[in-house]
C-alpha cells in the first residue's frame, strides 16, 4: 500500500473539509493506495461524521498524558476515539517553532506504540546539512536518536528535507532513490519510507514509484490539486 498523506498544518476551514469530503465520495483503489487525511484538531470530529471510511483519519500532533488537567492539550485517547489511526511526530515545523528535539520525539513515538496509534515520523536535513553533504549523517543521527528502543515498531518514516518545505523545490529522484535505500537499511525492518516536501499532481508519481509514499502540506489543501491527485488513484 502507497500511503497518500495530507498535512493540513494549520489551514483549513469547514467549507474546505465539505469540499474535500465530497471529492472523495468516490471510492479510491485501497487495494493499492492509503489516503490519510490529517486536519488540524477542530476539523478531526467534522471528518469522521463527512468521510467515507476508506479515507483513513491522522492528527498532526499530540500531549503525552491519557488526560487530566492539561488545558488546551489533546491526547491520544481523545485522538483514538475520534477513530484517528495515524499521528504525525516530529514534523520539523515542531522541531523549530516548538523546539521537538530526538528526546521528546523518541518519548512521544513510545506513547505512539503503547497506544497503537500509528506515528508517522517526520525527519529531514536542513539546507546547511544538504549543501555541505551531511544529509546522510544527519538522518542517520535523527533515525538512531528518535527511534531510541524502538526495535521491530511499524513505523511511517517521512523523509521531507527542510529545504524542499514549502519551496517547490523537490531532490532529484536520484537523490530520494539514493536517500530511501539508505533509510531502508537503518530503519527497523517493517518501515515504511515515505517522501515528503512540495509533492504536487505533477511529480507524485515519480516520488511514489520509489518510495512507499507521499506527505503532501500545499497541494493536500489546494483543491484543484487535490483533486487531480485524488482522481489519479481511482
Ligand atoms: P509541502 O509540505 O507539501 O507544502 O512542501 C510538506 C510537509 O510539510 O509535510
Amino acid at each position: 500500500l502507497k500511503i497518500i498523506g495530507c498535512n493540513w498544518k494549520m489551514n483549513g476551514s469547514l467549507d474546505l473539509l465539505q469540499k474535500i469530503a465530497h471529492i472523495t465520495q468516490k471510492p479510491y483503489d485501497d487495494k493499492n493506495f492509503e489516503v490519510i487525511i490529517l486536519p488540524s484538531y477542530p476539523f478531526l470530529s467534522g471528518f469522521y461524521r463527512d468521510f467515507p471510511k476508506y479515507v483513513k483519519l491522522g492528527a498532526q500532533d499530540f500531549y503525552k498524558q491519557k488526560n487530566g488537567a492539561f488545558t488546551g492539550e489533546v491526547s491520544l485517547e481523545i485522538l483514538k476515539n475520534l477513530s484517528c489511526e495515524y499521528v504525525l511526530v516530529g514534523h520539523s515545523e515542531r522541531r523549530i517553532h516548538f523546539q521537538e528535539n530526538n528526546q521528546t520525539i523518541n518519548a512521544k513515538l513510545k506513547n505512539c506504540l503503547e497506544e497503537k496509534i500509528k506515528p508517522i515520523l517526520c525527519i529531514g536535513e536542513s539546507i546547511d546539512h544538504y549543501q555541505s553533504g551531511q544529509t546522510k549523517n544527519f538522518l542517520e543521527q535523527q533515525v538512531t536518536q528518535n527511534l531510541a528502543d524502538i526495535e521491530d515498531a511499524q513505523i511511517v518514516i517521512a523523509y521531507e528535507p527542510i529545504w524542499s518545505i514549502g519551496t517547490g523545490v523537490t531532490p532529484s529522484i536520484n537523490e530520494i532513490q539514493n536517500i530511501y535505500d539508505f533509510l531502508k537499511d537503518i530503519a527497523p525492518a517493517n518501515s515504511k519510507i515515505i517522501y515528503g516536501g512540495s509533492v504536487n499532481s505533477s511529480n507524485f508519481k515519480d516520488f511514489i514509484q520509489i518510495a512507499d509514499g507521499v506527505l503532501m502540506g500545499g497541494s493536500s489543501i489546494d483543491i484543484a490539486e487535490i483533486t487531480k491527485i485524488y482522481s489519479s488513484l481511482q
